[in-house]
């Protein structure tokens, strides 16, 4: 059982709501294979020591949500750690029969394998990328994940099947040690731009992590559109700082519309949220339609 941070739950709520959401669509969708790949498995379960009860994570949610998704469903899950196996393999067992491979290796090395032997061109399918920090993701496994695609029409409206993408942006890890390895944060982004981007920080009158965001951003948008990329910030309100953002990037316009239903469970949810001592924030729908955000609500107040 991994040990971890109480925001943690945060990520597992999304992914679980997420996933819910996207069972629920696919199931009417039987003529594509609905793959979801973890490449950062952990051992399926977390606890956090202030709390009571163990609960599942993102493994374990991905096995139970694609055992709901009908026939055709299925995963794969990796994880580097070779100690975590054992127990990723005992924890998801109920759902060992939609799990086509657990790999014990390097996710930016994997994933090529993964795509090759398993992700038909024309089939619907996830990759969660949740590191601990920067430095266990490449850029260049986006992009060759990205790429895995191909021209595809639906409802008479074309567009680049490629697979959807949920990742984990660890601003807090990354400005915590930008000034030891600049070359490690650049891989992550797949570009040294952030370096001078945060030098513009004060005077574009953007906090740190929104300018990381901002770069990462643009960087996916090389694959995917603005109005398919969804970045949800999370925060918790002892800390007053984003912590990590967690992006959904998909280009099939099904999926866009799965990601506008989550944004309105995410915002339906918020006062719950910061009861419990979160804050998130659907950074993008903020912007656009010019919402105050609750942080500079209270503020003004
Ligand atoms: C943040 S944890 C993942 C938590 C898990 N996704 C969850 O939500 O329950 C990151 C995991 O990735 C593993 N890891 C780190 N670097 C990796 C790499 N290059 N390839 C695959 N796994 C890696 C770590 O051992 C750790 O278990």
């Amino acid at each position: 059982m991994s040990e971890v941070e109480k925001h943690t739950q945060m990520k597992h709520r999304l992914l679980g709501v997420y996933l819910s959401i996207c069972t629920k669509n696919v199931k009417s969708q039987k003529s594509h294979d609905f793959i979801v790949v973890d490449l950062y498995a952990n051992d399926g379960t977390a606890y956090w020591p202030g709390g009571d009860e163990p609960w599942e994570g993102s493994a374990k949610i991905i096995a139970k949500w694609v055992s709901k998704a009908g026939g055709n469903a299925f995963c794969i899950l990796n994880e580097k750690d070779t100690t975590l196996i054992e127990n990723l393999k005992e924890n998801t067992k109920e759902y060992q029969s939609v799990i086509r491979e657990i790999f014990p290796e390097d996710a930016n090395t994997i994933y090529q394998h993964i795509l090759n032997k398993y992700v038909p061109m024309d089939a619907h399918s996830i990759f969660l990328l949740d590191p601990y920090n920067h430095t266990e993701l490449k850029f260049s496994t986006v992009e060759g994940i990205a790429k895995h695609c191909k021209e595809d029409h639906y409802r008479g409206e074309s567009f680049i099947r490629r697979p959807e993408l949920i990742i984990n942006l660890p601003t807090f890890s990354i400005l915590k040690s930008q000034t030891q390895n600049e070359q490690l944060i650049t891989d992550f982004f797949g570009t040294d731009i952030w370096i001078e981007e945060l030098k513009k920080a004060k005077k574009r009158r953007m906090s740190q992590p929104e300018v990381l965001l901002e770069v990462y951003t643009k960087q996916l948008g090389k694959f995917y559109s603005t109005d398919g990329i969804v970045p949800i910030e999370i925060r918790t309100l002892e800390f007053n700082a984003p912590i990590y953002y967690l992006i959904f990037a998909a280009t099939h316009p099904v999926a866009k519309t799965i990601q506008q239903s989550f944004k309105t469970w995410v915002a339906r949810k918020i006062k719950d949220f910061r009861r419990e001592g979160f804050d998130l924030k659907d950074i993008a729908e903020a912007k656009r339609q010019h919402l105050t955000t609750i942080e500079s609500f209270e503020r003004k107040s």
